[in-house]
């Protein structure tokens, strides 16, 4: 048999003419009386394959019955096409059709369906232009993570799901446990979690920092690239209960060094994405984010601002905005006041360093101060925070002091005490949301809108 050739490989053949075998699923199809027009797609493109059946062709009937997502292999001649908006064109010889789809039933029909009633099929979406882009896009953005780090030397960890250790010190974890819920074993009033699976309290991890920086503490730069879990009960279109979060953990490195990396390493993303994926990306931009191009190609050829917490708090008392949240030394920053700042007020993307430590994490290097820690976070235009990251307390007490103050335990972080007690180094990492990156390249509005199937509060289908 014939081996099949991919649809992209066939539009970017440098002539016409001979035998090829397509496979795909109907995307639409006409027919007049002596000619059916299929397309068909395959996923390898955004674009569509035009068959011309002829009246000719043995499978003249079987062709006038496809409907839209039914599945077909096609052999027939490739030749140019004399219709617009596409270089070639294949003359079918024979058609077969591996599975049906009943028009009365096919949930996907020719015209837009909205994006809300695309969740709700989250497994036929793939089969829409907007879901195979996507997934070409996120693809691309994978690889270009990986390659950027490998292109540095760095090297690709793969930190644990399950873990003991809550790594934000937020409390924000999914359990993990084989305990009978209904009916679980207990010890002084308490559910005892030492009948449990791994003997003690287990949960699906909410970073993989704290792991990767045992490596980064030997083997000096790398990066962990994996699903993370959040149990927040954030109903918003940032935040997903199951994300991908890119971390990169370098060893003798500051926070200077810190916030240069996050930037080469943006730039190279969208640049590689933009190059790579030229079609979907334009596709995105037609249809759901005017000047998505732009926007990168600014950010590319923009130098990120680099602003202090206080610096940026002065700003936005001073900006005559009126915010729904108040702004204060002390305070948070709110998605809102990000997006200001990166928005009006810089119009860049903004990296914005040395919160107060109340509202940041345990693991953050105390400044001289004694106020601040050696926070970072990247803010763009559009999404506000897409990183997260800081320089590490790499000085043993005073990183008990910070657990003490943030109302840790030690016991459950004494190997991360460990990497402090001995042979010490500063280092610094951040975590990079895979999914606001795609976000951002894709300009698309819903986080659920760029991973295959979201889990949010109240909702884990498929
Ligand atoms: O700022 P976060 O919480 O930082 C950390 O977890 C650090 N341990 C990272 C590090 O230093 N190695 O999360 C990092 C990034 C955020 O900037 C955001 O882009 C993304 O992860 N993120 C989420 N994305 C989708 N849904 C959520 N619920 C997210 N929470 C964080
Ligand atoms: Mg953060």
């Amino acid at each position: 048999m014939m081996r099949r050739t991919r649809i992209k490989d066939l539009l970017a053949k440098e002539s016409a003419g001979g035998e090829v075998l397509v496979q795909g699923w109907v995307r639409t199809r006409r027919s007049s009386r002596n000619v059916s027009f299929v397309q068909i797609n395959d996923g390898s493109t955004l674009r569509d394959l035009q068959v011309v059946v002829e009246e000719s062709c043995p499978d003249f009937g079987l062709a006038e019955s496809l409907a839209t997502g039914c599945s077909v292999s096609i052999a027939g001649e490739l030749v140019d096409s004399p219709g617009r908006g596409q270089k070639y064109e294949v003359r079918a010889r024979t058609v077969e059709m591996l599975g049906a789809a009943d028009p009365e039933e096919y949930p996907l029909q020719k015209k837009r369906h909205t994006l809300e009633f695309l969740r709700e099929i989250a497994h036929l979406r793939p089969r829409t232009n907007t879901f195979g882009a996507m997934a070409r896009v996120r693809n691309a953005t994978a690889f270009a993570i990986h390659s950027f780090f490998q292109s540095r030397g760095f090297l690709y960890i793969q930190t644990p799901i399950i873990t003991a250790s809550d790594a934000e010190g937020a409390g924000a974890m999914f359990r993990v446990t084989t305990l009978d819920a209904s009916n679980p074993p207990r010890k002084d009033g308490a559910v005892d979690f030492g009948e449990d699976f791994f003997g003690k309290p287990a949960f699906l991890t909410v970073s993989g920092q704290l792991e990767v920086e045992t490596f980064a503490t030997s083997l000096s730069d790398v990066y962990t690239f994996g699903p993370t879990f959040r149990a927040e009960n954030s109903n918003t279109a940032r935040h997903l209960a199951e994300f991908w979060m890119v971390e990169p953990e370098v060893a003798f490195c500051d926070l200077g060094g810190l916030a240069d990396l996050a930037e080469d390493f943006l730039k190279y993303v969208f640049r590689y994405v933009l190059d790579h994926c030229p079609e979907d990306i334009a596709f995105f931009e037609q249809w759901y984010h005017k000047g998505a191009v732009a926007n990168l190609e600014g950010i590319i050829n923009s130098r990120f601002e680099r602003l202090t917490y206080t610096e940026a708090v002065k700003l936005l008392e001073q900006s005559g905005e009126t915010f729904e949240y108040p702004v204060k030394w002390g305070l948070d920053l709110q998605s809102e006041h990000e997006r200001y700042l990166t928005e009006k007020k810089i119009g860049r993307p903004v990296v914005v360093t040395d919160y107060p430590r109340e509202i940041k994490a345990f693991y953050m290097r105390l400044n001289e101060d004694g106020k601040t820690v050696r926070a970072m976070d990247v803010l763009a235009p559009g999404i506000g925070e897409i990183i997260g990251g800081s320089q590490r307390e790499e000085r043993l007490e005073a990183l008990r002091e910070r657990m003490r103050q943030a109302g840790l335990h030690e016991a459950p972080y004494w190997w991360y005490l460990d990497l402090r007690r001995y042979g010490t180094v500063p280092h610094a990492g951040f975590g990079l949301g895979f999914e606001r990156t795609v976000q951002f390249i894709t300009g698309m509005q819903n986080i659920r809108d760029v991973i295959a199937f979201p889990r949010t509060p109240k909702s884990a289908e498929f």
